[in-house]
């Protein structure tokens, strides 16, 4: 079906949402943005915060299972482990709809998935790096996601293939930060004390901006100029990295959209009521901001959304 109204044929569907947790701006806003839509549309949405943990997932998808709900949204925390718990809901004839991160698991256990193209983020990221630093020599660290997430596996490899014709760049260190602002900053000084307090260090690259604001303050620690003497590039596009911009500190961040629940209520509104099948994979956009794109301006859009 498709709804006179975006998926205004959701009113009274009762759906569960077992989110990661609240790691991030990002994950913050994903959230708020999936709450403010069920409520606009009528939904009864039934949030279950995993705090990070797989098995408060696997257990919370078991509850809403248990309770008979009309569709399941997840945001699954790492790829893997999900097979399981999924058959038991299309055994119930339950639609699952993964939000944001993808999963190692046959296509038939989840009716589609709504996500950005992470590989393409880390090559944006990388793309620009490389067309930046032009010839001269740059040393990169890297911050990684959550071990065994699909942006942390994929944004490695995205960033690795946009750096791939550049010889003059390499990847000297790279740790998770497991996307938190602490982690990130705590990971970034033990790079500048082991890079003899980081002058050597050209760039780095984080697979989220929460873990780069936390580094631009490590590099303020150590003495450096964070945007500066050492480039700050990120995926997100949340506020506090715009902020960034503005006092020249962050450098470049790949926008993900917080919005994914628009497109999901979309697909599960025509699913329910017509039964449409849709896409399997809804791919949201992957757009690079620098300081040249009013980051002032995105700061305030953001805020004045909500994010
Ligand atoms: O899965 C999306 C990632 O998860 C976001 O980039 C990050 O901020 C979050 O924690």
């Amino acid at each position: 079906m498709s709804s006179t109204a975006y998926a205004e044929g959701l009113a009274g569907k009762v759906i569960g949402f077992s989110q990661i947790g609240s790691e991030s701006g990002w994950r913050a806003a994903e959230t708020s943005v999936t709450k403010a839509e069920a409520e606009r549309l009528g939904v009864d949405l039934k949030f279950a915060d995993a705090q990070q943990k797989q098995e408060n997932q696997i257990k919370a998808l078991r509850g809403f299972i248990a309770q008979g709900v009309d569709a399941i949204l997840i945001a699954p925390v790492v790829s893997t482990g999900w097979e399981e718990v999924l058959t038991e809901a299309k055994d119930a004839e339950i639609p699952v709809v993964l939000l944001d991160r993808g999963i190692d698991a046959p296509e038939d256990l989840y009716l589609t998935s709504v996500a950005s193209d992470q590989v393409k983020e880390g090559r944006v990221a990388g793309e620009w790096l490389v067309s930046t630093v032009g010839d001269r020599e740059c040393k990169v660290v890297e911050l990684q996601g959550t071990v065994g997430s699909s942006p942390a596996i994929n944004r490695k490899q995205g960033f690795e293939e946009g750096i791939a014709s550049a010889s003059n760049i390499s990847i000297i260190r790279s740790q998770t930060g497991d996307f938190t602002r602490s982690k990130g900053k705590e990971v970034m000084e033990g790079f500048l004390k082991a890079e003899g307090g980081g002058a050597g260090i050209c760039a780095v690259y984080a697979h989220n901006d929460d873990m780069a604001v936390g580094a631009i303050q490590a590099i303020k620690d150590a003495g450096l100029k964070p945007g500066s003497d050492i480039l700050v590039v990120s995926i997100d596009a949340v506020p506090d990295i715009f902020a960034a911009m503005v006092s020249g500190e962050a450098n470049a961040t790949v926008e993900l959209t917080p919005n994914m629940a628009g497109p999901a209520f979309a697909a599960l509104d025509a699913y329910l009521n017509a039964g449409t099948v849709p896409e399997k994979f809804i791919i949201t956009e992957s757009k690079l901001y620098t300081p040249a794109d009013d980051p002032q301006g995105e700061y305030d859009r953001r805020k004045g959304l909500g994010y």
